[in-house]
């Protein structure tokens, strides 16, 4: 059996074994291109794993239980049961026409989870690490979690998440001992440097950690609609409690797959990293079982530029987009853009206009023209001829390319990964522009075999690499070239280290083109049916603004004048409502480097992780003087890359002209996070 022995978390080197996991959603949503993004995500790790022939396993499923989908099912006048197998198969049924392939699918109400989650529970129980109390606390229904005042926006006790007021809830309740587990976590975050990815939500999680655990309450009586607590049947487990066992539930039926743990990858949006680094952690240590050694919190998206509201959520359906790009391969070009436009870790934006340029450039051009360059010149594999500084080089370049791909997808980072491999595509094109196959078929064969025997051997490189992304493109080259389709095979590494080296004669079947031009009417479509609903809103291009055109590009409002002042045209008060003004407390403050005007800001707007600003103050404002003010700050601002690398996620209000700024803050004290109206 190979051998994991890439620069990966730790724990896969001893191992061929690998097993990936999506967050297992709520069902009182839709599927949706944020869901749709962790799942094509995973479904791409346990891909790569299968080309590598380490066992793989890649699980997703439906979190079930809760008040949210207790009071759906009422207002639809359905038993929750009901209601939660009518909508958890638009998530099962989903996934595959996103060429996803999960192993298992787990649904929170299945009875092997129950089981095993109340084992669970009594074994933590047993050890003493659960206790029964009484709880009171302001609690988000929609986030099913409770807060804290200071954690709310005032007044008004409003969820930050969900702009609505919290409700005060008072209960009896089983009480898990996490403030016990604050050492132990922190010694098996110490011990584990790579436990979380990307670092910096490694960092902020043990901050979060290191500033005290308070003991969690795990239990409700509020509502029943949940796995009842053993030997206490008045209350319902915890919804966090619940779902995050799934991770181990489904490994134990219908057949035994528990030799799985704990070679898992949890991979998750960074809104959830919390439960999945700190609780479940201490959940698995207080019964005696091992965590899982890592864990990876992408970032968000935004599409087109907008936040994915319910309402955008709703409308733009990840599986319908497939379906209209193409009933074939519309999966894997949704797949290849959001793998490859957002650099995986990060916020980023997924947009139809960029899908339809990456389509005809990276896709059309480079990789699906490419077949069209080497196939028309033969029938089956020629023979090679002696090989020449052409041939010599590309064989020399390519493992390099093909490793560092290889090693980014161990790593997590498919966006990487796509760029090695469209680096391949490069040398490739180029290899054939300089080889100039034309030429060589007019009066010399020999010479015309060896360059198209060396290009299929590239091209059948690249139908392996790309698989873990684009499975159906995968399959359709393959057959071009006259390969049987993929498959993981445990105990074979199938990843192309070196160009392989095809036996001449077997059958090239030049087929159609994989990428088609977009007809013009087909492009108008696209962008009309999958642009978000058209909305005035105010985006930075369109933010008014009198600074001269060559004005530094930054997130801090643009200074207005002294005189003469453009007139604007008026606007009314939903205008001005849409913005999501707060207060925000600056955390921290670099300079970037050879940018001389901006800064790196993080800055805290009352949410669970503070908030990267690149603002252009920085001939105004040394870091140090910035750092600790309380600002005005834009929240709702689509969130822009100032620089490569520099993803700012709203900006900072000032005053002044370009020499004069001054940063908005506030007469008095606030919490960061305060509405500013
Ligand atoms: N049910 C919990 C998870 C329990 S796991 C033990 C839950 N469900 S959810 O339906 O709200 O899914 C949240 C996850 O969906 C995020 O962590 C992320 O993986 C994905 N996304 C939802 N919106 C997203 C974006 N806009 N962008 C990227 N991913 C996002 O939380």
């Amino acid at each position: 059996m190979t051998r994991c022995d890439e620069p990966w978390y730790e724990a896969f080197a001893m191992t061929s074994r690998f097993y990936v996991t999506t967050p297992i959603y709520y069902i009182n949503d839709v599927p949706h291109l944020g869901t749709a993004y962790t799942t094509i995500a995973a479904d791409v790790m346990c891909r790569y794993h299968r080309t590598r022939g380490h066992e793989s396993r890649f699980l997703t499923g439906t979190d079930e239980h809760g008040q949210k989908v207790q009071r759906a099912a009422e207002e639809q006048n359905l038993p929750p049961n009901v209601y939660a197998d009518q909508v958890s198969r638009r998530f099962s049924e989903a996934w595959p026409k996103l060429a996803c392939a999960p192993d298992d699918f787990i649904r929170t109400t299945d009875p092997r989870h129950k089981t095993w989650v109340q084992d669970f529970w009594k074994k933590i129980f047993s050890n003493g690490h659960i206790y029964l109390g009484h709880y009171e606390g302001l609690y988000c229904v929609r986030c099913e979690g409770y807060y804290t005042e200071k954690e709310l926006r005032q007044p008004g006790n409003i969820c930050p998440i969900h702009n609505q007021p919290v409700e005060v809830m008072k209960e009896p309740s089983y009480f898990f001992k996490l403030s016990q587990f604050q050492d132990k976590l922190l010694a098996f975050y110490e011990a584990h440097p790579d436990f979380v990815r990307p670092e910096g939500r490694f960092n902020e999680l043990k901050s979060f950690v290191q500033s005290g655990l308070q003991d969690l309450s795990v239990s409700r009586t509020s509502f029943q609609w949940g796995i009842p607590v053993p030997g206490d049947e008045q209350h319902v487990m915890y919804v966090w409690f619940d779902a995050l066992s799934n991770y181990y539930s489904a490994l134990t039926s219908p057949e035994d797959n528990t030799r799985y743990w704990p070679n898992v990858v949890h991979i998750m949006g960074k809104d959830i990293l919390r439960f999945h680094a700190c609780y479940w952690p201490a959940f698995l240590m207080a019964a005696g079982m091992e965590p899982p050694p890592a864990e990876f919190a992408h970032g968000f998206l935004t599409y087109c530029g907008e936040k994915m509201s319910k309402s955008l959520r709703n409308t733009i359906s990840p599986t319908a987009l497939a379906e209209a790009i193409s009933p074939t391969i519309g999966a894997d070009v949704v797949r290849y853009t959001l793998m490859r436009a957002i650099a995986f870790g990060q916020d980023g934006d997924f947009a139809i206009a960029d899908l339809m340029q990456r389509y005809s450039s990276e896709l059309g051009n480079q990789l699906g023209n490419l077949l069209n360059r080497v196939l028309p010149f033969a029938e089956t594999v020629p023979e090679k001829g002696p090989l020449t500084a052409l041939e010599e080089n590309l064989i020399a370049n390519y493992p390099d390319k093909a490793k560092a791909a290889a090693d980014a997808f161990t790593a997590v980072n498919p966006t990487a990964a796509l760029g090695h491999i469209w680096s391949i595509l490069a040398l490739a094109n180029e290899y054939i522009d300089k080889a100039a196959p034309w030429v060589a078929k007019k009066n010399d064969p020999v010479r015309l075999g060896t360059i198209i025997a060396t290009a299929v051997s590239l091209l059948e490189a690249v139908s392996v690499m790309i698989w873990p992304v684009m499975p159906n493109v995968a399959a359709s080259m393959r057959e071009q070239l006259g390969l049987s389709p993929l498959q993981g095979i445990v105990g074979s590494d199938q990843w192309p280290h070196v160009l392989p080296n095809r036996e001449p004669g077997g059958r090239l079947m030049r087929g159609t083109p994989i990428f088609p031009r977009f007809e013009k009417e087909k492009e108008a479509e696209l962008l009309e049916k999958f642009s978000p609903p058209k909305e005035p809103v105010m985006s930075q291009e369109q933010a008014p603004s009198t600074a001269p055109a060559n004005a530094p590009t930054t997130d801090v409002a643009p200074a207005a004048p002294a005189a003469p002042r453009e007139a604007k045209a008026v606007i009314q008060y939903d205008d001005f409502a849409k913005m999501d003004l707060r207060v925000g407390l600056v955390l921290s403050a670099e300079r970037v480097k050879k940018k001389d005007k901006l800064l790196d800001l993080r800055v805290d707007v009352g949410e669970a992780a503070p908030r990267r600003i690149v603002a252009g103050i920085a001939k105004n404002y040394a870091p140090d003087q910035i750092t600790g003010k309380k600002v005005v700050v834009l929240c709702n601002l689509a969130p822009r890359e100032v620089v490569k690398g520099y993803l700012s996620e709203g900006m900072l209000l000032a005053g002044g002209d370009g020499d004069v700024l001054k940063v908005a803050t506030l007469d008095g004290e606030l919490p960061p996070g305060s509405t500013v109206k």
